[in-house]
């Protein structure tokens, strides 16, 4: 049969250990913790998506009579639009972003929303904000000049 060295046994042993922990963290995470990932939502035509009749010519907030709220929000070379949005707290929000020029980052500070932001496609995720208080959101991936002004602010009121 086989002969396998002590120590590479346990080198092996140790390594299936891990998979096994692995794969526990990434389960746990998804589906007990909540956790998601940005998944690209929709293909979409940069240079069009911000006119016509789609929802990002008129970005901004959708309230829903259950008390939900679609957030639409375009990014360009160097502001978000819209960049100043309340919502209530407690509320589910779904974002919605998109660039229509170069790949920018969205990250909501004191919150796990971080998303990559590729011209062309959608990013969506979804938040429920139970704490009131105001959170910048800003542009965390290198978009040129002025990439530190670009930044908005959520609030979220009681
Ligand atoms: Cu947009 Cu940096």
């Amino acid at each position: 049969s086989l002969h396998i060295d002590p120590y590479e046994k346990n080198w092996m042993r140790l390594t299936l250990v891990l998979l096994v922990v692995f794969a526990a963290a990434v389960t746990i995470a998804g589906f007990a913790l909540g956790f998601q990932v940005p998944s690209p939502e929709e293909r979409v035509d940069p240079r069009t998506v911000s006119i016509g009749d789609g929802p990002f010519a008129d970005p901004g907030l959708r309230e829903y009579p259950d008390g939900t709220y679609d957030l639409y929000i375009v990014s360009q070379m160097f502001s978000f639009i819209p960049n100043a949005v309340t919502v209530r707290a407690g509320s589910e929000v779904t974002f919605y972003v998109t660039s229509i020029d170069v790949q920018h980052g969205f990250k909501i500070q004191d919150t796990n929303v971080n998303m990559q932001i590729v011209p062309g496609q959608v990013s969506k995720l979804t938040v429920t904000f139970d704490d009131p208080g105001t959170y910048d959101f800003i542009c965390t991936e290198y978009c040129g000049s002025a990439h530190a002004q670009m930044y908005g602010t959520l609030t979220v009121e009681k």
